[in-house]
């Protein structure tokens, strides 16, 4: 009773504290309003970037610091390290009214010590360790001035030749929703005012990742259950997780551009979700809006940005130009204005910046923060974890130390800064030769002196040609066993890299063939920052390791699974299509009236006359050095009411002889309803650790929310009817199956 009573005490204490700072917040920003010209409430709202690097078309090549010391810049992003954002507040401090400048940066996997990019992270299924990265790139940020993150990416992308699938978390919307979340509490840490939290941004707000044709900013067309459904989950669980900003997108959604589209921004998320944070256009989005044809002019665009909901403008100085003349002439009421500035004044005293300015500009936390080696450790860790075994014939893999002659083959062995991916941070001192471990150094550092690690290049990235490829027969030939390394280069996926070709680059798969054809057993790593199309090496190679593109540690992360210090654990956040004819291929599709079933029967039903009805690698999928057997599947019920639930257990036991992990995947299928359902939805996961022999039980709690869908009419609910239940080691490997009935008493009578 005592505990209780103290635990309820301290809550208490702590909501009305943190009450009286919110009002004492709001006191000090309307008394800053007050003093606030027009032209200084839009300098609030204006962003410009750094000039050490720009990360969209520079727009604006005046000078940054007249307008900043004039109060007409509130924030600049690419300006980082604690003696460069301490230039610019310095000068901040000379305007009139002294507000304290935000600095964004794009942090999407790291900040000094990068992760693996977040397409690999979300293989890894591993909430905890994705916070964590989130957490250290947060802590390696702040020590160098930056306040706030153009992260996490949240768009759901189901067509893979959108080169910005690296930033994201896959094809999912639950397992998307779950990584959000992770994601902005990684960034948030402990809450803004931390010197070692930065603002997370939840972005692009919204459904860009579904682009017609998986082209970059090119439109978005879909029914409202289907957005409501599948693409705003995510942004919704980054508001739960209290993102501190949301970036909208380039895109146009069902004929409206986001930046200027109220309902996204004004009606769901500051209206219906209650989102109290502020948002940033895209690098020059508001002025896109009259290439869109939305707008006639800067003027008109500046009009339908602010009044839609968009608070701040990143570099296309419609704000500055165009904002004050139509608050002037009554066309947008100063107290929209006003509500922007708040939001953004709100976040800067919530960061602690009025009362020191300077708190995230210090350079002896900057040195140590930014050469810690527990965050190399930890990025090999999670670099590990992200890795997925895709093919592993007559147990090539793990190879032997004792393995007399190995030959490390391809473009990507020796190569640095292709393993940062396209987001990696220009941090002027950064050398990445020097601070990234290639993946021959790695494999390097794994060997003893008796082994002989051979190499050969093979071909460049972009193997346009093949007078390397001799070479390398001849090492292969010398070796035991080849480890051959292929890929994208870092700028083969991205912003603005979407590719309609999503082979391996040029001739390396030719490559493979030749190095194959030596007879000697090969391992081949695909590094790339997206699902890639590599038929003939998935049917011929003996070993195939999805390495992604993983980091700073990304050379001995690699190798402590090619040698078994880890023993690989990934699951394909994405499905790997057979060919880019079969995209848009996702795993949680409707069934249609006619479903093939299998490759056999197709007359009459939707599939290619062509092409095999399934991926080549579906989603959820990823082999172990050891195996996993399922078993005693038990349902505590099999009718279960509205407002009750189902307990589900099943026992997981380790049949082989590695240590190993293992994803525990729940799917279900709701099999009539009043809207077609997929045909199963993963519902929930768990990813387990199991010694070799070891059972453990699972659980599962089945509730209404895991039931429920949008009808029709966009209402959020679940519908009496049967209930297929799976659990599988991905969306293709159901090991188990059963079903089970929602009842809803209310409407028996
Ligand atoms: C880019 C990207 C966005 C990024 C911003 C700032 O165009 O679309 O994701 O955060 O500009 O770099």
């Amino acid at each position: 009773m005592k505990t209780t009573f103290k635990i309820f005490t301290l809550i208490l204490v702590f909501t009305t504290f943190l009450f009286a700072q919110n009002k004492q917040i709001e006191k000090k920003i309307d008394d800053l309003l007050k003093q606030m010209t027009i032209e200084e409430k839009i300098g609030q709202l204006t962003q410009y970037s750094g000039d050490r690097s720009a990360t969209g078309p520079v727009t604006f090549k005046g000078d940054h610091k007249e307008l900043i010391k004039a109060g007409k810049i509130g924030s600049m992003l690419n300006v980082l390290g604690t003696n460069y954002t301490r230039q610019y507040q310095e000068i901040a401090m000379q305007s009139r009214l002294k507000i304290p400048l935000l600095f964004g940066q794009d942090v999407i996997h790291g900040y000094k010590t990068t992760f693996p990019i977040p397409l690999a992270e979300a293989a890894s299924w591993d909430l905890e360790a994705i916070e964590k990265a989130a957490r250290i790139a947060a802590i390696e940020a702040s020590a160098s001035g930056i306040h706030w993150t153009f992260a996490p990416m949240v768009d759901i992308a189901r067509d893979p030749r959108w080169g910005r699938v690296m930033e994201g978390a896959g094809e999912d919307t639950y397992l998307g929703s779950r990584i959000a979340y992770a994601r902005v509490k990684g960034f948030q840490g402990n809450g803004l005012g931390n010197i070692d939290a930065i603002m997370a941004c939840a972005k692009h707000f919204a459904a860009y990742g579904a682009a017609v044709g998986g082209r970059d900013y090119n439109s978005v067309d879909m029914s409202e259950r289907q957005l409501w459904e599948t693409y705003l989950p995510p942004f919704k669980a980054a508001v739960d997780a209290g993102a501190a900003t949301f970036m909208n997108s380039f895109n146009d959604i069902n004929g409206i551009p986001a930046t200027g589209n109220k309902y996204i921004q004004h009606d769901i998320l500051k209206g219906k979700w209650k989102f109290d944070g502020f948002i940033v256009s895209d690098w020059g989005s508001i002025r896109e809006m009259i290439e869109h044809g939305y707008s006639k002019d800067l003027s008109e665009a500046t009009k339908q940005a602010i009044l839609s909901g968009n608070d701040m403008d990143m570099e296309s100085s419609a704000y500055r130009n165009s904002l004050a003349e139509l608050v002037k002439n009554k066309q947008v009421p100063m107290n929209i204005v006003d509500e922007a500035v708040r939001r953004i004044l709100r976040k800067k005293f919530e960061l602690g910046l009025f009362d020191d300015p300077y708190k995230f500009s210090n350079p002896e936390r900057e040195r140590k923060e930014l050469n810690n080696p527990e965050h190399r450790e930890f990025a090999r860790e999670i670099a590990k974890k992200s890795i997925v075994l895709l093919k592993n014939e007559k147990q090539t893999l793990p190879i032997s130390r004792n393995v007399k002659n190995i030959a490390m083959i391809g473009p990507m062995a020796k190569v640095t800064k292709d393993n940062h991916g396209f987001w990696s941070v220009t941090i002027p001192e950064l050398n990445y030769d020097k601070f990234v471990v290639s993946q021959f150094d790695g494999v390097k550092n794994h060997l003893g002196k008796d082994t002989n690690l051979l190499y050969a290049k093979g071909c460049d990235i972009d193997c346009k040609s093949n007078e390397g490829f001799a070479e390398a027969v001849e090492t292969a030939k010398k070796a035991d066993v080849v480890i051959l390394t292929v890929g994208e280069a870092w700028n083969q996926s991205g912003e603005a890299k979407s590719r309609s070709n999503i082979h391996l680059p040029g001739m390396q798969e030719e490559l493979i063939k030749a190095v194959k054809a030596t007879g000697k057993p090969v391992v081949v790593l695909i590094n790339a920052g997206r699902p890639l199309v590599f038929d003939w090496t998935a049917d011929n190679a003996d070993a195939i390791l999805y390495t992604w593109w993983l980091g700073t540690e990304a050379g001995n992360a690699i190798a402590d699974v090619i040698f078994g210090d880890y023993n690989p654990s990934g699951k394909l956040p994405m499905t790997f299509p057979r060919s880019e004819g079969q995209i848009p291929i996702y795993y949680n599709h409707f069934n249609t009236g006619r479903p093939a079933k299998d490759d056999k029967n197709i007359t009459y039903r939707s599939a290619y006359l062509d092409l095999s009805i399934t991926p080549k690698f579906e989603f959820g999928y990823g082999l172990s050095y050891t195996t996993f057997q399922y078993s005693d599947l038990k349902l505590d019920k099999k009718k279960m009411e509205m407002t009750d639930k189902i307990e589900v257990s099943l026992n997981v036991t380790n049949t082989g002889k590695y240590e190993g992990e293992e994803v525990v995947q729940l799917y279900l299928r709701d099999k009539v309803a009043s809207v077609v359902r997929p045909v199963k939805e993963l519902k929930d996961f768990q990813k387990i650790k199991l010694n070799a022999g070891e059972t453990k039980t699972i659980k599962f709690t089945i509730n209404k929310e895991k039931l429920s869908f949008y009808n029709a009419q966009l209402n959020w609910i679940a519908e009496a009817g049967e209930f297929d239940l799976m659990i599988g080691s991905s969306s293709a490997d159901v090991r188990l199956k059963d079903t089970f009935e929602l009842v809803n008493l209310n409407y028996i009578h």
